[in-house]
């Protein structure tokens, strides 16, 4: 359908700029404001989504060396993860397996061993139980069962990816699909260095968090001035691969364009490419960075979820820059987007969860237009629905 060619692909989205238009589905979808706050469908998405496919926490330059670890709470575990000895990861539950104490409790650091604050037992970082404190006095033990018990996880294009049940197996690969892998693959993600990586637990369900995103409706509306004035409104070329998308949309940049043929001019310069990575977590595709927003249900509250943000730049000797230009570039970077979540989309995002909560809220639609929310929650159901039998 969509040609594969990113020049192509650009082209196809001048066109609809031209034509005031953007791709489309071939219907609405009407949906209930309880998707959003019922216990019954959190359990559904948390069994059956995230307790059955990868989803990143983590890029790999935050765990660069042996014992760099960090926690983490998904939706069915705590969790910690651990780079190893060897170079690989792993990831463990973070509860002690004496009596069921969380072992750490700092968000990131390195260590040699993973010691229990209540009764000081110890792990090593590849899971095996080290030492059992007063062990002349503990009694029968089978050390070998006695482990940390290990989630699936792996690492593919420079992201730690986990799914959250002890009980399944993990193939990232196979979860992207032939699209979705080739196109990371291309992108050197490995290479790059998370500057800063933050979490915003906040009182709105997962999916108003990550629908917002994915949103290229509301732009100039909930952004009038500051993304509002550099992006263009309900204007997406979308690649639909299934359980992921790939979509672009146009920078106001691009307008010089519209009247002329661009010829071999660059117009990646002018363009965001975005792309939803099933079940969780967008990835945008910058002019000269990357970021990540992953967004995680609560455990046990559907009104309540975290998102993470992480931006993935090239290291200060793979930029043009010296150190000092380097800091300040990605700080103030990071500065806006902080600035944007938190004085526009979270207050907007509160206040929906809040206003869609209303016993009668009624009936609610997405549009032709807003085809990637459609492919978020098409995979959704497809997932939910295929674990109900
Ligand atoms: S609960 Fe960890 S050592 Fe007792
Ligand atoms: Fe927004």
């Amino acid at each position: 359908m969509a040609p594969d060619d990113r020049r192509d692909r650009i082209g196809r989205l001048l066109d609809l700029l031209r034509a005031d238009d953007t791709d489309k589905l071939e219907s609405t979808r009407p949906f209930g404001p309880r998707e959003f706050t019922d216990p019954g469908t959190a359990e559904a998405e948390r069994e059956l989504v995230f307790g059955r496919v990868p989803s990143i926490v983590a890029h790999s330059s935050e765990l660069a060396r042996p014992g760099d670890f960090l926690t983490l709470t998904m939706p069915r575990n705590r969790v910690i993860v651990v780079r190893q000895r060897d170079g690989g990861v792993k990831a463990f539950v973070n509860a002690c397996r004496h009596r069921g104490a969380r072992l750490e409790e700092r968000p990131s650091g390195r260590c040699r061993l993973f010691s229990c604050p209540y009764h000081r037992w110890s792990y090593n970082t590849d899971g095996s139980l080290r030492t059992v404190t007063y062990d002349h006095t503990f009694g029968d033990i089978d050390r070998d069962a006695s482990g940390l018990v290990e989630l699936p996880a792996e690492e593919r294009h420079g992201f730690v990816w986990l799914v959250d049940s002890a009980a399944a197996t993990i193939d990232v690969a196979g979860w992207l699909g032939p699209e979705m892998d080739a196109a990371l693959a291309g992108y050197g993600l490995d290479a790059l260095l998370c500057y800063r990586a933050e979490g915003f637990d906040e009182p709105v369900n997962w999916k108003l968090m990550q629908d917002a995103f994915l949103d290229g409706y509301h732009i100039k509306f909930a952004h009038p001035n500051t993304a509002g004035k550099i992006i263009h409104t309900n204007v997406l070329a979308v690649e639909d691969y299934g359980r992921h998308a790939r979509f672009l949309s146009p920078r106001k940049s691009i307008d010089r364009f519209l009247e002329q043929d661009p010829g071999d001019a660059d117009l990646g310069r002018h363009v965001t490419e975005s792309h939803y990575l099933g079940p969780n977590s967008t990835l945008l595709r910058q002019p000269d960075h990357f970021q990540l927003l992953t967004f995680r249900p609560h455990p046990t509250d559907p009104a309540r979820s975290r998102m993470e943000m992480r931006v993935l730049v090239p290291t200060v000797e793979d930029s043009r820059f010296d150190e000092t230009e380097w800091e300040k570039r990605w700080n103030k970077n990071w500065q806006i987007l902080l600035d944007v979540l938190h004085a526009e989309d979270f207050p907007l995002l509160r206040a929906s969860q809040d206003a869609l909560a209303s016993a009668d809220a009624g009936r609610m639609l997405l549009g032709r237009n807003e085809v990637i929310n459609q492919i978020f929650h098409r995979e959704l159901r497809r997932l939910t629905a295929a674990g109900e039998r």
